[in-house]
């Protein structure tokens, strides 16, 4: 088995995005040990529940639960709490629930468990924000940067951004927030139905401490092999500075 080169496996998280266990556990076994961080989204946990996070983590793999949590304080802290037993290690909410809410999450974040705040949806433009807010938005980056800057003042860990708005989000979260960024492609691979990529070398030197990558290693004849292309391209060694964690 390859294994992804030191200080960036870590940092490449698989999406599992699946319809089941089996599936997805069959892909875990495929790529095999260089990846250890897995994402289990809406699908995946809404067919199999907590079940398949026990199993991940059974298997010594990181978990990052992306459930986008959006409802009131007391239940986001519940649900969050509930997460934090199951060792889940990135666990996000929407940013739009407000500062009480992050702030419920956070509180309620078990160490070494990370909130990370979703901005605005990627599949929001300009106009459909101005609706959302009924007013006049000119600019998705600049909302985007106000609702970081009030994830920040919550203590959330970070956000979860394209990886064109990872320099914005490392100004305004500074050097020790997580900043998680998906839309990852090889040069030349597949867009699939994302519109704006980035290699994993360029997410990194933007300022991502971690990448998301789905179908470019789930849909891939050999997934292993995806997987260590992607870790040799992202080697973050373009731009060390954000890379102040070593042990996530
Ligand atoms: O298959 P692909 O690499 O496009 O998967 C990217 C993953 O990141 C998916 O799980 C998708 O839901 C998630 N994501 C995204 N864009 C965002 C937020 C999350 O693609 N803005």
């Amino acid at each position: 088995m390859t294994a992804a080169p030191r200080g960036t496996s870590g940092r490449i998280i698989v999406a599992l995005d699946l319809p089941d266990a089996a599936r997805a556990l069959d892909m875990v076994g495929r790529i095999g040990p260089a990846c250890a961080f897995y994402k289990v989204g809406l699908e995946l946990y809404t067919a199999e529940g907590p079940a398949v996070v026990k199993s991940l983590r059974d298997r010594g793999k990181d978990v990052f639960l992306d459930l986008k949590l959006h409802d009131i304080p007391n239940t986001v802290a519940r649900a969050t709490a509930r997460a934090g037993e199951l060792g889940v290690r990135f666990l996000t909410v929407h940013a739009l629930g407000g500062a009480p809410m992050l702030e419920a999450a956070v509180g309620a974040a078990p160490s070494p468990m990370t909130i990370l705040g979703v901005t605005v949806l990627t599949s929001l433009d300009a106009s459909g924000l101005g609706t959302l807010f009924a007013r006049r938005v000119d600019r998705v980056g600049a909302e985007a940067a106000r609702l970081a800057r009030m994830v920040r003042g919550t203590g959330a860990g970070g956000v979860v951004c394209a990886a064109g708005e990872a320099h914005l989000m490392r100004e305004v979260l500074g050097r020790d927030a997580h900043v998680v960024t998906p839309g990852i492609r090889g040069a030349g691979q597949a867009r699939h139905d994302q519109r704006r990529v980035r290699t994993a070398a360029e997410a990194f030197a933007a300022g991502a401490t971690h990448i998301v990558v789905g179908r470019p290693v789930t849909t891939d004849p050999d997934p292993a092999a995806a997987f260590a292309r992607i870790a040799a391209e992202g080697t973050p060694s373009t731009d060390r500075r954000y890379i102040s964690d070593p042990a996530t």
